[in-house]
């Protein structure tokens, strides 16, 4: 375990009996903002709820493999640890879990954790096996960290959904909390891919944003029909000539299933584009109450 430096904040933690020891000189409740590092505004509003409604708040950085379909993707992801842990510093982090490949999937581990259907839909559609690792790696981290509340952003909805269906569903430690999309001023949500947009990708960018704002206002006009709406954000994209639409969808915010006419309840509307090889998502939940 490595203290910080005359026993600043946060402690880090390498291995699962380091994590322990740290673990055992934190008060509860406990939070918990399980992270991939390269951290931005998003996971500094994570961090920020954390330490507001926790006595300590526990974080972890961890480029999780088995979520990656594509090997290049995993070795291109940035990492650079000092940096991130001067973030959570700041945003008062008081343990950093940074874990190697090996402690998070022992030698001879071969537990997955399938959530069915909603992890085959939308994202899990164009990235097969992804939330297959998501759900996986949350379930071993809320087993070893054993949180009072986790944390995860509203931006990556389905993997929010699936998280709090394999908490249910397995009984995982603690609740999850789900925290609103932070933001760039033009209306991007922050993302780590953001990095990678060139000058013209990254101001077309912003029309991922456009088209849930124009979805939410014509909700808010009366539109409940989630065929409408599906077209309303297709029609947004389709305006922006530097962005490949995947998918666009309005769909039940618990089950992931796509909603078919007139909606009286909350709709989850969301969607996928590519913009300069960079795949983008964004996604806000409407409601009439
Ligand atoms: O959202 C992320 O950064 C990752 O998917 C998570 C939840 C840390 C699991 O690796």
């Amino acid at each position: 375990m490595t203290p910080g430096v005359l026993g600043a904040r946060p402690v880090v933690a390498r291995t699962r009996e380091e994590l322990r020891d740290a673990l055992a000189a934190t008060p509860r409740p406990r939070g918990f903002v399980p992270t991939m590092g390269a951290l931005h505004a998003g996971h500094v509003s994570l961090l920020r709820r954390a330490r507001d409604e926790s006595a300590s708040v526990v974080m972890s950085v961890f480029v999780n493999p088995t979520q990656f379909e594509d090997r290049a993707d995993l070795d291109a992801y940035p990492r650079d640890l000092a940096a991130d842990l001067a973030v959570a510093r700041d945003a008062g982090a008081d343990v950093a879990f940074v874990p190697s490949v090996e402690t998070v999937y022992p030698a001879g581990a071969s537990t997955t954790v399938d959530p069915g259907p909603i992890a085959r839909v939308l994202e899990g559609a164009a990235r097969p096996g992804h939330f297959a690792g998501v759900a996986t790696v949350v379930a071993i981290l809320l087993g070893i960290v054993a949180p009072d509340v986790s944390y995860f952003g509203e931006k990556d909805a389905q993997q929010l959904v699936i998280v709090r269906r394999i908490v249910r569903d397995l009984a995982l430690p603690g609740s999850v909390a789900g925290c609103r999309t932070v933001r760039e001023p033009d209306g991007l949500a922050m993302s780590s891919r953001n990095a990678r947009l060139g000058p013209d990708d990254r101001s077309a960018a912003a029309v991922l944003h456009r088209a849930l704002l124009a979805a939410r206002d014509a909700h808010a006009a009366g539109t409940t029909d989630a065929d409408a709406l599906r077209a309303v954000m297709r029609d947004v994209v389709a305006a922006e000539p530097r962005a490949a639409l995947d998918y666009v969808s309005a769909a039940d915010p618990t089950t992931l299933e796509e909603a078919r006419g007139p909606q009286a309840g909350p709709i989850l509307l969301s969607l996928a584009a590519v913009l300069g090889g960079v795949r983008l998502i964004d996604a806000e939940t409407v409601s009439l109450t």
